[in-house]
């Protein structure tokens, strides 16, 4: 794991109806899967302008859901479902060849089609390489039974396919599609052979203990997930900017990182953890996914140096240290601590504690967590493949 310090650069900009199938003038795509061709409207959160997806595919056909699920966004209210063929794509034009992207799927079933059985799963590929399979068993109401599926990937050429394959499991559909490009310095993570695909990417101790952060308060449009237990971690907050210094290499929003959770005894751990995809028990098997952290710092509060006060902290993985020393982050500076290279175990337990010396309890901003993918051939144009082992 290494640290890094960042310039945090805010960029605002108003949002444009788009009429093309072409990314808009922040190289945005904002796709309502099923939305009737030639429709657009700008999303009041957001205040980006989402467009039919009839420019970018032309099978399946629209539906629109059943009227009690039409609480959630309005993306979720159309979708575009595919009975025939195995193998059914989007195609994404107008990209930057080399350029890293951000690609995001919402699904949300909403008896569309009046049987009130979702799909079982059906998989995702972006080219040819598998992406994910959607499985809408495992995401509830309290996400609004919308699946969202997230990769980070560089993108090979000026296009780029998502892909909805049939596994013999239901009808596969899709009710959006984002890409958002990054910088190309972001998430070093992610290469030409390796793409990342979003585990978690959580604010913890929002002040909005039920509202996601996203575009305009991340410029990059990624989605930070509120995160908090009151019963086990204090939260500190302050309303001063956070900035980062240097060459930045995740820009987290300033909002996501002007709250942070503490343990309420310095003596006590904060840990988080998950269980490795697969179920087999051998660790460093090259079969199993290799997952990435990124950790996200910031101090929050003025600390009185001469009177002693420090905030020090080890960053362990499953009890081993995973940086090499002690860490301090810096008063209103985001810094991240970050595996450069996936690690493969079965389960993965972080925990973060107090180094003999730190008078404060440890603390945590925001954290991501990803695992990889191959990402070669993303660019093909090729029908039907086999998906990657992962
Ligand atoms: C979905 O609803 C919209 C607005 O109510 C309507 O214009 C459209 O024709 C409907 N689409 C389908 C496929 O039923
Ligand atoms: C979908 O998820 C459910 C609940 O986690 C699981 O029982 C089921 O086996 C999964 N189905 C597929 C096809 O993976
Ligand atoms: C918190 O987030 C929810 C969900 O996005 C939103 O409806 C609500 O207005 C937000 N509350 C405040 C105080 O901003
Ligand atoms: C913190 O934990 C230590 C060790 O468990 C305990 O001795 C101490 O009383 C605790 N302090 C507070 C303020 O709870
Ligand atoms: C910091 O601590 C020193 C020593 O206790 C004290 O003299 C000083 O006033 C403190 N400064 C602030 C800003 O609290
Ligand atoms: C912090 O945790 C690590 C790993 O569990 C442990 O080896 C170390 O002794 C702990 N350090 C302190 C100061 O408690
Ligand atoms: C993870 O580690 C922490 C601190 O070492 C421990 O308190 C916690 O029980 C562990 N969690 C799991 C699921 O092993
Ligand atoms: C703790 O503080 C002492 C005295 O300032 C110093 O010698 C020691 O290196 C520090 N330990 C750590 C782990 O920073
Ligand atoms: C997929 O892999 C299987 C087994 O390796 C093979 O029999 C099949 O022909 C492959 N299909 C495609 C489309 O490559």
């Amino acid at each position: 794991m290494a640290p890094r310090r960042w310039l945090l650069l805010l960029f605002l900009a108003a949002g444009v109806l788009q009429s093309l199938a072409q990314p808009d003038s922040r190289g945005f795509i904002s796709i309502d899967c099923g939305l009737a061709e030639e429709a657009s409207y700008v999303d009041d959160t957001t205040t980006l302008a989402y467009i039919s997806d009839a420019g970018f595919t032309d099978a399946g056909m629209n539906y629109n859901i059943s009227a009690e699920y039409l609480g959630f966004s309005r993306r979720g209210h159309n979708l575009r479902s595919f009975p025939d063929g195995v193998r059914n794509c989007y195609t994404l034009r107008s990209l930057v060849s080399g350029l890293k992207y951000l690609i995001r799927a919402g699904f949300l079933y909403g008896n569309y089609d009046g049987l009130n059985r979702p799909p079982a799963s059906f998989d995702l590929h972006i080219g040819v390489n598998f992406w994910k399979t959607v499985n809408m068993s495992t995401w509830g109401a309290d996400q609004g039974n919308t699946a969202t599926v997230e990769a980070i990937i560089v993108v090979p050429n000026d296009l780029l396919q998502v892909c909805l394959v049939n596994t013999g499991s239901g009808t596969p559909f899709i009710s959006s599609l984002d890409l958002r490009p990054l910088k190309r310095t972001f998430y070093p993570q992610a290469t030409a052979e390796q793409g990342l695909v979003m585990l978690a990417r959580l604010n913890a101790a929002p002040v909005n203990k039920t509202g996601t952060i996203r575009y305009p308060d991340d410029p990059h449009d990624r989605l930070w997930y509120p995160w908090f237990d009151a019963t086990i971690w204090a939260e500190i907050s302050t309303t001063e900017r956070v900035y980062g210094v240097g060459d930045d290499l995740f820009e987290v929003p300033w909002k996501v990182m002007q709250t942070a959770i503490v343990t309420r005894n310095t003596s006590k751990n904060i840990w988080f953890g998950w269980e490795s995809l697969d179920a087999e028990p051998r660790d460093d098997d090259p079969s199993r996914p290799g997952y990435v952290a990124i950790l996200h710092f910031a101090e929050l509060q003025l600390l009185n140096a001469s009177n002693g006060e420090l905030r020090q902290f080890y960053i362990n993985l499953n009890d081993e240290l995973a940086y090499p020393t002690g860490f301090t982050p810096e008063h209103l500076v985001s810094n991240a601590i970050y595996d450069t290279k996936p690690s493969r175990h079965s389960g993965y337990n972080f925990s973060i504690n107090a180094t003999a010396n730190s008078t404060l309890p440890p603390i945590l901003n925001a954290v991501e967590v990803y695992y990889v993918i191959p990402s070669t051939n993303l660019g093909t144009d090729s029908q039907d493949g086999n998906s990657s082992d992962l």
